[in-house]
C-alpha cells in the first residue's frame, strides 16, 4: 500500500497542471487540462473525480481513442501509451451518474494534451537535389533549398531543423564556395564563390548536406543527408562593348544601340547617371535595350559613361552595375572658322620675294586630325590689284603667307585686303587677312636750308630761352622712327650752352639756352647741327650734306655785377680779440674786369670795419660772445667806374668764449632773514651764476667770507658747484641788516672772482613772517615805529577775529604782515 501510493504520488508528478481545490491529485468533478508525454508505459492514473451522492459512477466520452479510462470511484487513467504525432489533444467530457445512470454533474471537458517526445528522425523530402547558378551571382541570395520534415512538434527543439553543408566536392585550397541556411536549407553563394566560380574552369560541384533534429544542439539529435547537384552557369549580366553613336543623327528616335540581360527572366533594368548631366539622352526598356533617346553633339560632349541596373521585383540590386560606354562619332558638321574677322599681317617695302608674311590659322570644331577638321587654304581676291594680281601666296595646307611676285612698295598701296577662303571636306569659310605696307628707313633727313645766318644774342639771355628753330624733313613714314628727327649738335658748343627739342608732329627743332652764353669764353661760335633718326638707315643709305646745318652764334658783351667767390665767408674768433685785429677777409670779381670796392652792410654793434679794397674785415669795437655769440653782416662789393653794379655776400664771425664775466649771486636775496631774537644758530643757502659759457659740469665756484672780521659771527661753507651755505655761529645778534660779504671765484682760465654783498635781516617775527617796514632798507627799525606798527597790526587782527570765521584768521592776518619769505630761507624758531 505505501509501494503503491508511492508509485502514484510519483506517477502524478508527471501530471501537470491539474486544478483540483483538494488536491494536486483528487479533487471534485470540473473542467481540467492534463499535459501527458507520449511514448510512456500505458495503465498509468490520471486522476481520482470525487463526486458527492446521488452520483455513484462516472461516464467518460469524447476522443478516448480506446486509451482513456476511468472507473466507477472516478479514477482517471490512460490504458496504452499515447502517440502525440497520431493525435496531439484528446477532448474528453466527463459525467457524473447516479445509479439509475442519469446526470447529475457535469459533463466538465477534460483535455489531455500529448506532450512530444523525440520519437522521429528528420527526412529530405528528396534523396537528391539539383540545382544551378549563375556565375557572380550576388552571394548569400539562394539559388535553390533543400527540404527536411520531422514529425516531431515544431514548437519544441524536437521538430526544429538545423542544415549545414557536410562536404563540398570538388573543393580547392579549403575555399567554401557555396552556404547553406541553417533554418531554412536556402543555399547561395559565398562571396568567394560569387568571385571565383566560373564555369570554364568547373561547372559541376557535389554537396552534401545534413540535417538535424534538435536545432542540431543536442548530441542525441538525429539526421539524415541528401546529395546536392549544382551546375554553374555562365553570367550573361555583362557589359556591352563600348558602342558608337553618329552626332547629329536624323533618323527617330529613340534609336537602340545596345543590350544588357540579367541571367533570368523578371529583372527590372534602369540607367544610372554617372556624370550627373543637366540633360541624359538614354533609356533602357524592361527587355535590357539601351536607346539614345535624340540626336548627340560630338562638339559638346564625345563620350557617355553610365550604369545599367538590374533590380529584383523588391529593388534590389541583383549584381553589380555595368559600365555602359557611349563614344560619339564625329560628322562634318561644323564649318571652318576665322580666328579673326580680319587677320592683320605686316611686311616691310624691302623684304624679298618669297619671305614669309604670316601663319594663318582658321579653326574647325569637328573631330581633330579627321578628314571633317582638315582645312584647305586659299586667297580668292586682292585688292588692290596694284601693281599686279597675285602679289601673296599661301600654303594650302599650313596656312603660310608669302611674297610671291616682288617686293612690295608703300608707294604702290600702303595696304592689301586678301579674300580667303578656307574649306574643310564639305564647308567653304571666307575669311579676311589684311596686309599692311610697313614703310623703312630709307629716306634721310633733310633741313630746309643749310645756314641759319647769323644771330647775335646778348650773355645774359635768360636760360630756357628759345633762340632758334630749325627745320628738317623726311619722307619715311611719318610718326615712326624712320621719319622721327633727333637734332645734335655737333660742333661749336662744347660746353653744352644750347640744346634743340623736337616737336614730334612737325619735327620742328627748337634751340635754346641751357647754361648761360658767356661773352668772356666764347664770343663768336659757328653751331653745326646734324638730323637723324632714331632708326637706323637701310644699308646703302647714309646721311649727306643735306643733314647737316649750321648758324652764326655772336655773344654780346653785357656789363655785370661783382661775382664773390663764396656765398656766405665765415670766420671764428676769440672774444677777446683786440680791437683792429684782422678777423676774415672776403673776394669779389668783376667779370668785366673793373676794380672792386668792399663795404659793409648791417654792422649793427658797429664791432667790425672792412677794408675796401682788399675785403680784410677787422675788428672795430670789443666783441662780447654774451651779447652776440654769431655775429652776422652783409659785405658789398661794388664795381668800380661801369655801372657800379653791386652783389652781396654774408660774413658770418662766430665769437669763441673767454671768462671774462665774474660770477655773481643768481637772484635779488634781499628778502633772506632770520627770527629775533634766535634761540639756536641757523643758516640758509644762497646760489652764484656766472654768463660765460659753461663747462657740461656746470660752474664750479669757490666761496668765501669776504672780510676777516665777519669769520667770528659768521661761516661760509660749499654745497655743490653753484650752491653755499651761510651759517651763523652763534645767537647773540642784534634786531638789524648785517650785509655779509661773499667772495667767490669761478675757477675759469683765468679765473675771475668777485666779492657780493648777502643782506640778512634779524627781525621779530609774526607766525613765522619776518615784520618790518614795506620796503626794504638797510639799517635798524626805530624800536617806537616798530611797536606802533604792531601794536595796530594787534588790533586790527583782534577786530577781524571777532567777526569772522576762526578758520580763516590765518589769512587775513597775512594781508596785514609783509610776507618776506624767500624759498632758500630756513627761519629759526622764533
Ligand atoms: C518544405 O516542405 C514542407 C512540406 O512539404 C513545406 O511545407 C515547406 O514549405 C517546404 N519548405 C521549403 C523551404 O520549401
Ligand atoms: C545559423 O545561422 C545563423 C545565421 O543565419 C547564425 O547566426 C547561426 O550562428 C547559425 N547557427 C549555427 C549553430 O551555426
Ligand atoms: C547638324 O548638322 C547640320 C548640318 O548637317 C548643322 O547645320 C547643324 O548645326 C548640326 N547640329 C549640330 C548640333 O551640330
Ligand atoms: C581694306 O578693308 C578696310 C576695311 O576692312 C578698308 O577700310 C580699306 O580701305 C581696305 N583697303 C583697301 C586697299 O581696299
Ligand atoms: C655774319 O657775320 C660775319 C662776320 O662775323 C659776316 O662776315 C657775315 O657776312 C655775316 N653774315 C650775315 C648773313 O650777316
Ligand atoms: C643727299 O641725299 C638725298 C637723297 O638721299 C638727295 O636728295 C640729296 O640731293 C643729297 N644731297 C647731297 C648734298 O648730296
Ligand atoms: C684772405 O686772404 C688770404 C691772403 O691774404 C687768402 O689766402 C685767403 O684765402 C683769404 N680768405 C678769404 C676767405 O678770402
Ligand atoms: C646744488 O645744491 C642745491 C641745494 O641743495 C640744489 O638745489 C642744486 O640742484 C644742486 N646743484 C647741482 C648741480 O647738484
Amino acid at each position: 500500500m505505501v509501494a503503491a501510493c508511492l508509485y502514484f504520488l510519483c506517477l502524478l508528478l508527471y501530471l501537470t497542471t491539474g486544478y483540483g481545490q483538494d488536491g494536486k491529485f483528487s479533487g471534485p468533478l470540473k473542467p481540467m487540462t492534463f499535459s501527458i508525454f507520449e511514448g510512456q508505459n500505458p495503465s498509468q492514473i490520471i486522476f481520482q473525480f470525487k463526486a458527492n451522492p446521488p452520483a455513484v459512477t462516472f461516464e467518460l466520452t469524447g476522443e478516448t481513442d480506446g486509451i482513456f479510462m476511468i472507473e466507477p470511484d472516478g479514477l482517471l487513467y490512460y490504458a496504452s501509451t499515447l502517440d502525440r504525432e497520431t493525435r496531439p489533444i484528446h477532448n474528453l467530457q466527463l459525467a457524473a451518474l447516479d445509479a439509475q445512470g442519469a446526470t447529475v454533474e457535469g459533463p466538465v471537458p477534460i483535455t489531455i494534451e500529448v506532450k512530444d517526445i523525440n520519437d522521429n528522425r528528420p527526412m529530405f523530402l528528396q534523396e537528391k537535389y539539383e540545382g544551378s547558378v549563375r556565375q557572380n551571382s550576388r552571394p548569400g541570395k539562394p539559388f535553390m533549398y533543400v527540404n527536411a520534415t520531422d514529425l516531431d512538434d515544431p514548437t519544441t527543439p524536437n521538430g526544429q531543423l538545423f542544415y549545414q553543408i557536410v562536404i563540398q566536392l570538388p573543393k580547392i585550397g579549403d575555399v567554401m564556395y557555396f552556404q547553406i541556411n541553417n533554418r531554412t536549407g536556402g543555399i547561395s553563394l559565398t562571396p568567394q564563390g560569387s568571385q571565383e566560380l566560373d564555369p570554364a574552369k568547373n561547372s559541376y560541384y557535389n554537396l552534401v548536406v545534413s540535417v538535424k533534429d534538435m536545432r542540431g544542439q543536442n548530441e542525441n539529435s538525429f539526421s539524415d543527408t541528401t546529395s546536392v547537384d549544382i551546375t554553374v552557369k555562365e553570367n550573361i549580366w555583362k557589359a556591352p562593348e563600348a558602342v558608337e553613336v553618329i552626332e547629329n543623327s536624323t533618323d527617330p528616335h529613340p534609336i537602340k544601340i545596345t543590350k544588357v540581360q540579367w541571367n533570368d527572366p523578371g529583372a527590372h533594368y534602369s540607367l544610372l547617371d554617372k556624370e550627373k548631366l543637366p540633360r541624359f539622352p538614354f533609356s533602357i526598356d524592361q527587355e535590357g535595350n539601351i536607346y539614345v533617346t535624340q540626336p548627340l553633339d560630338r562638339e559638346e560632349k564625345d563620350s557617355y559613361v553610365f550604369y545599367a541596373v538590374a533590380k529584383d521585383e523588391y529593388g534590389k540590386l541583383l549584381s553589380k552595375p555595368l559600365d555602359i560606354h557611349v563614344k560619339v562619332k564625329d560628322i562634318n558638321d561644323n564649318p571652318p572658322t576665322c580666328p579673326s574677322a580680319v587677320t592683320v599681317f605686316e611686311v616691310q617695302e624691302n623684304e624679298v620675294l618669297g619671305s614669309s608674311i604670316g601663319i594663318f590659322t582658321a579653326h574647325d570644331l569637328d573631330e581633330k586630325n579627321t578628314v571633317n577638321s582638315i582645312l584647305k587654304y586659299k586667297i580668292v581676291v586682292q585688292a588692290p590689284q596694284i601693281p599686279i594680281d597675285g602679289l601673296f601666296l599661301v600654303e594650302e595646307y599650313e596656312g603660310k603667307f608669302q611674297l610671291a611676285r616682288q617686293s612690295l612698295k608703300k608707294q604702290d598701296s600702303p595696304q592689301y585686303n586678301l579674300t580667303v577662303q578656307v574649306s574643310d571636306k564639305d564647308f567653304k569659310t571666307l575669311c579676311f587677312v589684311q596686309v599692311n605696307v610697313i614703310d623703312i628707313n630709307d629716306q634721310i633727313p633733310v633741313f630746309e636750308k643749310s645756314d641759319y645766318g647769323n644771330l647775335t644774342l646778348p650773355e645774359d639771355t635768360a636760360i630756357g630761352t628759345i633762340i632758334l628753330t630749325i627745320q628738317a624733313t623726311d619722307d619715311d613714314e611719318p610718326f615712326t622712327g624712320s621719319s622721327r628727327i633727333l637734332y645734335r649738335i655737333i660742333q661749336g658748343d662744347s660746353e653744352g650752352r644750347l640744346g634743340v627739342d623736337t616737336d614730334p608732329q612737325t619735327n620742328a627743332g627748337y634751340v635754346m639756352i641751357k647754361k648761360p652764353l658767356d661773352f668772356e669764353t666764347a664770343p663768336v661760335s659757328t653751331i653745326v647741327f646734324q638730323a637723324e633718326n632714331p632708326e637706323p638707315l637701310v644699308s646703302g643709305v647714309v646721311y649727306n650734306t643735306s643733314s647737316f646745318a649750321s648758324f652764326r652764334l655772336i655773344v654780346t658783351d653785357v656789363n655785370e655785377a661783382p661775382v664773390f667767390s663764396q656765398h656766405i665767408f665765415q670766420e671764428k674768433v676769440s672774444e677777446d680779440t683786440a680791437v683792429g685785429t684782422k678777423v676774415g677777409n672776403v673776394t669779389a670779381r668783376d667779370p668785366e674786369g673793373l676794380g672792386v670796392r668792399y663795404s659793409l652792410r648791417g654792422d649793427t654793434r658797429g664791432w667790425l670795419r672792412i677794408d675796401p679794397v682788399t675785403g680784410d674785415i677787422f675788428s672795430a669795437a670789443p666783441l662780447d660772445r654774451e651779447t652776440e655769440s654769431l655775429y652776422r653782416v652783409q659785405v658789398v662789393a661794388t664795381e668800380v667806374g661801369g655801372s657800379s653794379l653791386s652783389s652781396v655776400s654774408n660774413f658770418h664771425l662766430t665769437l669763441t668764449d673767454v671768462n671774462d664775466n665774474p660770477p655773481r649771486l643768481a637772484k635779488d636775496y634781499t628778502g633772506l632773514f632770520f627770527c629775533h631774537p634766535p634761540s639756536a644758530p641757523g643758516s640758509l643757502i644762497f646760489q652764484a651764476t656766472d654768463d660765460d659759457q659753461q663747462s657740461l659740469r656746470g660752474p664750479q665756484f669757490t666761496f668765501a667770507l669776504g672780510s676777516e672780521s665777519f669769520q667770528r659771527d659768521w661761516e661760509v661753507s660749499k654745497v655743490n658747484g653753484t650752491h653755499a651755505r651761510l651759517s651763523t655761529r652763534h645767537t647773540n645778534f642784534e634786531e638789524k641788516v648785517y650785509e655779509i660779504p661773499i667772495h667767490i671765484n669761478d675757477g675759469g682760465r683765468p679765473p675771475l672772482e668777485r666779492t657780493v654783498s648777502l643782506p640778512v635781516t634779524f627781525c621779530t617775527c609774526v607766525e613765522g613772517s619776518c615784520f618790518r617796514p614795506a620796503s626794504h632798507q638797510a639799517g635798524i627799525p626805530t624800536v617806537g615805529m616798530a611797536v606802533g606798527i604792531l601794536v595796530t597790526t594787534f588790533l586790527i587782527i583782534g577786530i577781524i577775529l571777532a567777526v569772522v570765521f576762526i578758520r580763516i584768521k590765518k589769512d587775513k592776518g597775512k594781508d596785514n604782515v609783509e610776507n618776506a619769505q624767500a624759498t632758500e630761507v630756513k627761519p629759526l624758531r622764533s
